[in-house]
């Protein structure tokens, strides 16, 4: 029998392809930008196993185009929402993500761009660059306290709650609002449950850890922002489509948000043009909340065992359509 083919959509760690490298046959996509639709159906064709990330769109047409024999997609990411499940579910192929390894990194990073928005570090950054460090300033570039202050957390899952942990260390109250725990408080944990009302009213900082799904989509707009405290602050390290950004500019703009601090965007790359560009009290990162060293090869062995299992057709460690086992 013929070693299965698998589509790695990008090079990842060594340490992942190391996994599965010697059992199957592997074409790893070259080039440093994702490839097109076109590119990733076809380098699919014929394959068993596919190892995508979150910058491949894996729908329908792609897993036509793999044909019959496509067992597992496996994500480089614990986001899914790239990914048909539906449709994959409906084929019997399993669908692996990569939970648990990066929630301390994403949590750390949401800190240090929850941070640099509250403290203008970003802003004070690009005026000593431009040769504006004219002298100490009594009323220079004033930002935000973090201690004392009120932390929402909107989605309490793993990375949620590792958020809160922080918090507490920074001697912050911390609430949180997420609608799969309804309402209860949970154990060992030093953040409230609250309605998104109360939250968005009280607090000093809303950060975002939501999956992004019909209901989540665009969970941020204008009634959103206008329900927030004003001259609160906004971090989403989740997913751009969460928020609507067009709000998010006229917010910014107005002073109902005094800043934000965004890993995630919608579309990523944010387009240059991008009226949110224009924004002082805006500090943006290229969604790299999980770009540890350590984080990305613990993701790239999640995902590569995911996909090993997937091809040997054993359950997966990490399924995100556990329901495709279900007869
Ligand atoms: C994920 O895993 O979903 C992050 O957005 C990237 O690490």
């Amino acid at each position: 029998m013929h070693p299965p083919k698998v589509f790695v959509t990008r090079r990842i760690p060594e340490k992942g392809l190391k996994v599965f490298k010697k059992e199957c046959i592997v074409e790893v996509w070259p080039g440093d930008l994702p490839p097109t639709a076109e590119e990733v159906a076809a380098g699919v064709v014929g394959a068993a196993g596919i190892l995508c990330l979150l910058t491949d769109r894996i729908d329908a047409a792609v897993m036509d185009a793999a044909g019959s024999g496509l067992k597992v997609i496996s994500n480089y990411a614990v986001g899914y929402d790239n990914i048909d499940i539906a449709e994959a579910t409906r084929r019997g192929i399993a669908v692996g993500n990569t939970p648990g390894v990066l929630t301390e990194a994403t949590a750390d990073h949401t800190f240090a761009l929850l941070m640099a928005a509250a403290r203008r570090v970003a802003e004070g950054d690009r005026q000593v660059r431009a040769g504006k460090w004219h002298t100490w300033e009594p009323m220079g570039l004033l930002g935000a306290d973090i201690h004392g202050a009120t932390l929402g957390l909107v989605g309490f899952g793993r990375i949620g709650r590792a958020v809160a942990k922080r918090a507490a260390g920074f001697g912050m109250r911390v609430l949180f609002y997420d609608p799969l725990l309804k309402g209860e408080a949970q154990p060992e944990s030093n953040a409230r449950p609250v309605d998104l009302a109360v939250l968005l009213a009280e607090s000093d900082f809303v950060s975002v850890h939501v999956p992004l799904t019909v209901q989540t989509r665009r969970l941020f707009n204008q009634k959103t922002f206008n329900k927030m405290k004003h001259g609160a602050i906004l971090v989403n390290t989740s997913r751009g489509g969460v928020v609507d950004q067009s709000a998010l500019f006229d917010a910014l703009k107005s002073g109902q948000l005094a800043a934000a601090g965004l890993d995630v965007t919608d579309p990523e790359p944010l387009p240059m043009d991008s009226p949110l560009l224009t924004l002082e009290n805006l500090v943006i990162t290229p969604h790299i909340a999980s770009a540890s060293r350590t984080t990305r090869e613990r993701m790239a062995v999640m995902a590569a065992e995911n996909l090993l299992a997937g091809l040997k057709g054993e359950k997966l460690p990490n399924c995100a359509n556990p329901q495709v086992y279900r007869d």
